[in-house]
């Protein structure tokens, strides 16, 4: 089935996910597997991200949330590292015209006080260029770790109810989720993990609770905007129930 076939099928499939996440996982098995560095399938990479992006905005999706780089990354090889932060620049500077005209709205999430000084200031630049965008949310995700951002928002809740700003009764889901990075996103509807791998990986630990999964064994190089329509296609297929039981 051709991509616009399966855009036409999603068309008349009913509902598509406001928001899609993604582990974009494989790149090191898609290098290794032609003879080439790790860094050169991150560098292959960055395509597919821009046709998810793209798919996104084909599909009517809302919200994109893509697993750039987690907490745990941070103990790669220094020289894997560097070629990180120096693609993730290198994507700033060169997509960032591109996705404001696609309306496309930038933000960064994680704990970027560990990024170094360039690549936070291509991170704040990129995010500045596309304030307004609202075709399509994007949400990078950098520096990131499911549990760490619920850490903080105890943390935070934590010192509320110190201060006596907030009363420890009213600590429920709204005031939690105030707190994370995601705040006033809509949980994934759909999350798509790539390479096969059946592991949330730290990911949006608390966001995740009734998130569909997508697994396929596409490596990140590999997947393009069929990928992702393929994966909404199957989305439309199940029947949620949010843990009650089905209408009959
Ligand atoms: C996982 O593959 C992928 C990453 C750790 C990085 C993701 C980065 C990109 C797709 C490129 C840059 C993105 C942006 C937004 C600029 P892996 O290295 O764990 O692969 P492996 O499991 O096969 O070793």
């Amino acid at each position: 089935m051709s991509a616009s076939e399966r855009l036409r099928q999603i068309r008349i499939g009913g509902l598509v996910p406001r928001h899609v996440a993604v582990i974009m996982d494989g790149n090191g098995r898609w290098a290794r597997q032609r003879g080439l560095p790790r860094h050169a399938g991150h560098k292959a990479g960055m395509r597919s991200v821009r046709e998810a992006i793209e798919g996104a905005i084909e599909a009517g999706v809302e919200v994109l949330t893509l697993f750039a780089f987690s907490t745990e990354n941070w103990q790669r090889p220094r020289p894997e590292i560097s070629a990180l932060m120096g693609l993730l620049r290198l994507y700033a500077h060169r997509e960032k015209a591109e996705l404001r005209e696609q309306g496309v709205e930038v933000h960064v999430l994680g704990d970027l006080d560990q990024l170094d000084r360039g690549t936070r200031r291509a991170v704040d630049d990129i995010v500045r260029s596309t304030a307004g965008g609202d075709r399509l949310r994007l949400n990078l995700m950098i520096s990131y770790s499911g549990r760490e951002e619920i850490l903080r928002a105890c943390r935070r809740l934590a010192e509320e109810v110190a201060t006596g700003a907030r009363a420890a009764a009213d600590v429920d889901e709204e005031a939690f989720e105030a707190h994370l990075f995601t705040a006033g996103v809509p949980d994934p509807d759909l999350l798509i993990r790539t390479s096969g791998e059946v592991r949330v990986s730290n990911f949006l630990l608390w966001q995740l609770a009734y998130t569909e999964m997508y697994i396929t064994p596409v490596l990140w190089p590999d997947f393009d905007r069929e990928e992702l329509f393929e994966a909404i296609l199957d989305f439309q297929r199940r029947e949620r129930r949010f843990g009650r039981v089905s209408a009959v």
